[in-house]
């Protein structure tokens, strides 16, 4: 589908994905990206950057609320679910989490429906692997859940089924569809609702205060992080090609330890202070992976004609100029 002219709809878009996405959909000549969030983690904050663009509406609105959305989604060419509870959230909220994730893609893939929309873009993640693989982990990788804690079992299986639900919908409905993987995604607008993100925010919060980087255990575990504005540049494409029924790993595709992360925010904030090493049990809910692990995103390649662009020292220099002129409150 043609991006230029159309009109888009993003739950759980006033956060860190969506507001990348709603400015590659506007810069990309989308005639309206509606923003359909309850603010209940997001913040119109996220979009001040995209104040008084052409094409922007912000409507406060609940995925639990099927009238709503059907009625949001009116002349909507295209929607990207992006409304969740992550690992974090999920840990503290269950309850709620398994509605928004579940029933709430359900309804935006009814609403999608009633209102005869051409496809779906959703928002998956590298949990849906789960946690503790080594080697290399492709589109096949199969779920793999022991020894990781609840929570983010929950959360990987809520994708699992939602990509389901999309594939469902375009086997009776004919909607066409696209499964989007994320790996660990960081940037400008950054919070702290997924458990992974947390090592490069949390590095530079610490350094800003004078505190230094925390790492847990010897820092040698691996993690793949991808740019958030590489994750929407993505998402478009996934949105504008003829590809459908496709899941697909949108990562950086190169690992880094946790302790060469934490460096390298001491490194970009040219501080002198020394990475501090914790025992890895009182870190909260951390997602150890102890083996190595390449997170695949060839397929990305060959059917979205997707790359990553940003590096991981350019996309952390921009977090962190961003977090300077941002700082928690
Ligand atoms: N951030 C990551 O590292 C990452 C990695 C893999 C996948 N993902 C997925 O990508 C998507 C976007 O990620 P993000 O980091 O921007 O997410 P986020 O958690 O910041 O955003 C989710 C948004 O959903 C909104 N929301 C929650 N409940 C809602 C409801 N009932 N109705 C309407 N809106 C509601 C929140 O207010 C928030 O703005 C999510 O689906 C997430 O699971 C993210």
């Amino acid at each position: 589908m043609q991006i230029t002219g159309r009109r888009f709809l993003i739950t759980g878009g006033a956060s860190l994905v969506g507001s990348h996405l709603a400015e590659e959909l506007l810069d990309q000549g989308a005639a309206e990206v509606v923003i359909y969030d309850n603010l209940s983690f997001g913040a119109e904050s996220a979009l001040a950057h995209l104040k008084g663009r052409k094409g922007l509406t912000i409507r406060r609105g609940d995925v639990m609320k099927l009238h709503d959305l059907i009625d949001a989604m009116q002349g909507v060419d295209g929607a990207f679910s992006f409304a969740a509870f992550m690992t974090l959230p999920m840990s503290r909220d269950p309850w709620t989490g398994l509605d928004v994730n579940i029933r709430g893609h359900q309804n935006l893939l009814e609403a999608c429906r009633v209102a005869a929309a051409k496809k779906i873009i959703f928002a998956s993640s590298s949990a849906a692997y789960g946690y503790g693989l080594q080697g290399t982990i492709t589109e096949d990788t199969p779920f793999h859940t022991k020894g990781v804690p609840p929570a983010a079992v929950i959360y990987g299986a809520t994708k699992i089924i939602g990509e389901q639900l999309c594939a469902d919908y375009g086997a009776k409905y004919g909607l066409d569809w696209a499964v989007l993987r994320f790996s660990t995604v960081y940037g400008e607008r950054q919070h702290y609702r997924a458990a992974n993100a947390l090592y490069i925010i949390e590095a530079y919060d610490r350094v800003a205060k004078g505190e230094p980087p925390v790492v847990y255990g010897d820092g040698a575990e691996t993690k793949d992080f991808v740019y958030a504005g590489d994750v929407a540049r993505a998402c478009r494409m996934a949105m504008g090609a003829d590809v459908t029924r496709e899941t697909v790993n949108i990562s950086g595709g190169k690992e880094i330890t946790t302790k060469a992360l934490a460096e390298l925010v001491l490194r970009l904030t040219g501080s002198n202070l020394k990475v501090e090493h914790r025992d890895p049990a009182s870190g909260g809910v951390r997602l150890t992976s102890a083996h190595a692990f390449h997170y695949d995103n060839g397929k990305a390649k060959r059917v979205l004609g997707w790359e990553p662009k940003v590096p991981i020292e350019e996309g952390v220099r921009r977090l962190i100029e961003w977090r300077k002129a941002n700082p928690p409150a």
